[in-house]
């Protein structure tokens, strides 16, 4: 692939970090917006850009000589649907202004496989912004993927919690609740292919790892894998709200409120396009448990 010239908005993310490594690695000249000037990257291929995207005005000039557009900025954890609204849709929706103003090659957005306008305030931004994103004009294509596992602090921390944090493990029993986790590598390899494919301009692809599990099943897994010897103790979908909305002021909730519709709501799983166009082979999660729950391994 020949060098070019990326603007990744949420370089400073859980999976932005990743995926800037690589494309530094790979040869490309990188611009990141960035809300702190300060912050620390050791490349010479990266030039920062001051901005946000809630401040249309800071993001005046963003796009100028860019190739590829990496959108992943986000909110992605609030009690607030202004702040989601905010940053995922409206701040989606300024920074296609600026690159409207510039010839880009392509526009590549991060939405989310439960980018459903049921599911809980950041499925509904999520929800908007692609809509804002397919409706740009810009040449472009949309990454939707399902909960990233192997990176810190990412995905299932919520699950792995659970199994080691009490002496029985509360497992919401409600057989809606499924995640079909993914392997970071996996995401970071589509993304990469993303950026060249021209098959792959105009269309969305669902991100989602191999099989969906139920959290019960997931639990089990982990079980029987790191011989934990707990009674599972099922958790009512009424309690979970419950625990979510006592907790609504909270910094750091167990489970924020969105959360809750997000997790029920139905999802896509068919990663077909993906398979053809991103050259997408999800691994398997058997494959990769430690990296799923890494605080459970050797316990
Ligand atoms: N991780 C997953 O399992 C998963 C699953 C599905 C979809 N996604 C999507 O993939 C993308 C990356 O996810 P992630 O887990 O890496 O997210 P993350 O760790 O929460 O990072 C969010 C990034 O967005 C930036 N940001 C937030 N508000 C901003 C604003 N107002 N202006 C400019 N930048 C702002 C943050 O910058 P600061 O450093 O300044 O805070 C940070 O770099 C997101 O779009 C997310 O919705 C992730």
């Amino acid at each position: 692939m020949g060098a070019k010239r990326i603007l990744v908005t949420g370089g400073s993310g859980k999976l932005g970090q990743l995926l800037v490594d690589r494309l530094v690695d790979q040869g490309h000249k990188l611009r990141l917006l960035t809300r702190k000037m300060e912050a620390a990257f050791e490349y010479t291929a990266i030039e920062l850009f001051q901005g946000d995207l809630t401040d249309k005005e800071s993001l005046k000039g963003i796009a100028k000589d860019i190739d590829v557009v990496l959108h992943l900025a986000a909110l992605t954890h609030s009690n607030s649907a202004e702040h989601y609204n905010a940053v995922n849709a409206v701040g989606t929706r300024n920074l296609l202004e600026s690159c409207r103003e510039e010839p880009i090659g392509r526009f590549i957005f991060f939405g989310s496989r439960a980018d459903n306008p049921q599911a809980g305030e950041y499925s509904l931004s999520k929800f908007r912004a692609t809509h804002l994103v397919a409706e740009s004009g810009l040449p472009y294509l949309i990454l939707r993927p399902a909960e990233i596992y192997g990176i810190a602090g990412e995905g299932l921390a919520m699950v792995e919690k659970l199994l080691s944090a009490y002496p029985v493990i509360p497992v919401i029993s409600s057989p809606a609740a499924h995640v079909a986790p993914v392997h970071v590598d996996d995401i970071v390899h589509a993304t990469i292919t993303a950026i060249v494919s021209e098959q792959a301009l105009g269309r969305r692809f669902t991100l989602a790892g191999p099989q969906e599990y139920t959290l019960k099943q997931l639990s089990n897994l982990a079980k029987s894998t790191y011989g934990i010897r707990k009674l599972n103790i099922p958790i009512p979908i009424t309690l979970l709200s419950l625990v979510a909305w006592l907790q609504r002021n909270s910094q750091s909730p167990i489970i924020y409120r969105d959360q809750v519709p997000r997790l029920l709501s139905p999802k896509d799983t068919d990663i077909s396009d993906a398979q053809e166009l991103l050259d997408y082979s999800p691994r398997s999660l058997e494959d990769n448990l430690d990296l799923v729950f890494p605080s459970l391994v050797g316990r």
